[in-house]
């Protein structure tokens, strides 16, 4: 049985494999309209989300499965003190395959170890974002045709946000990858992704403050909100909230063929002008998530799929 904790559980063959199913579900929805017929996926959510949980449940819906969960751990057994472990032994009886976001680091890798359907890592903490890195890698390739040779600027939290340490993992397999790293000096990338990573893989990086200063460089501009929720005060999240907004005059300075990308949800990091710039991708992206999020339900269910037909 397998699970999704991290980009890093499929191989750069499986990846493509998968991505190449995305795409064809993308152009093919009606073949795979009964492929889950009588399967359930449980969305498990101890923390807030519109588009996680509700790309995994039109994921499963599209597949003419049917969906259950809980949305908040307040409403859940969680809240008179059930451990994660108990809480998946309970869903194992009820369905075939589920989803969990969960405030602490490794909650969903103790879920998959007392689990006996497959688990999928919705976020959990400030560590991972697999199922968001599936989808940035299925929009990367559509709007460029290559996941190699590129230079990506990731900018706004790079400290607690999973989003960008979970699709830097994935990208540094990749040939001819570089990354522009944009943060405010509170918000760098942690120690350990740039060594153990980014440095033990050789990918060329550079940090960077200013974002006007990395935008004629880039392929792809990687936008981040501030994680307030993982902040240790008030104060602090303030006065970064606002240190980087996006506009139409920076988007002068970058190429056109630059897409800029955002896991939602935006706050003020994307000022909506840039909404109508074509290079603007975010709700392209959002699209990508559900065909990924299919392809990753087949593909963690064994459906098998003949992409030739
Ligand atoms: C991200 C998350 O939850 O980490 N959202 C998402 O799943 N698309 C990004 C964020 O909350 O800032």
């Amino acid at each position: 049985m397998r699970h999704l904790m991290s980009p890093l559980d499929f191989s750069v063959e499986e990846l493509d494999k998968l991505l190449d199913l995305a795409q064809d579900i993308e152009a093919k929805p009606e073949k795979y309209a009964h492929a889950c017929a009588g399967k359930k996926l449980a969305t498990l959510f101890y923390e807030p989300s519109t588009r996680t949980r509700l790309s995994h449940e039109a994921a499963m819906l599209n597949l003419g499965g049917s969906i259950m969960g809980f949305s908040s751990a307040d409403s859940s057994s969680a809240a008179k003190g059930e451990s994660v472990s108990d809480t998946i032994r309970t869903i194992s009886c009820y369905a075939d395959i589920c989803a969990m976001r969960h405030p602490k680091e490794g909650a969903p890798m103790v879920a998959c170890q007392h689990s006996s359907i497959p688990v999928i890592n919705a976020g959990d903490g400030g560590h991972q974002h697999p199922t968001q890195t599936l989808t940035d890698l299925l929009t990367i390739r559509n709007l460029k045709g290559r996941l190699e040779n590129m230079t990506i600027g990731l900018c706004g939290d790079l400290k607690f946000g999973r989003t960008v340490h979970s699709l830097i993992n994935a990208l540094v397999r990749y040939e001819g990858i570089r990354f522009v790293l944009i943060s405010p000096e509170e918000l760098r990338l942690p120690e350990y992704i740039r060594h153990d990573v980014l440095d033990r893989n050789s990918i060329p990086y550079e940090e960077v403050v200013r974002l006007e200063d990395a935008m004629p460089k880039l392929d792809i501009l990687y936008m981040t909100r501030v994680q307030k929720e993982r902040f240790f005060n008030e104060e602090d999240y303030v006065r970064m909230k606002d240190f980087y907004i996006l506009d139409r005059e920076k988007m002068k300075l970058a190429p056109e063929d630059m897409y800029v990308l955002h896991p939602l949800p935006r706050v003020n990091e994307i000022s909506v002008e840039v909404d109508d710039d074509p290079r603007a991708a975010y709700f392209r992206q959002v699209q990508y998530g559900v065909y990924v999020r299919m392809a990753l339900i087949l593909t963690l269910l064994d459906i098998p799929v003949d992409q030739q037909s």
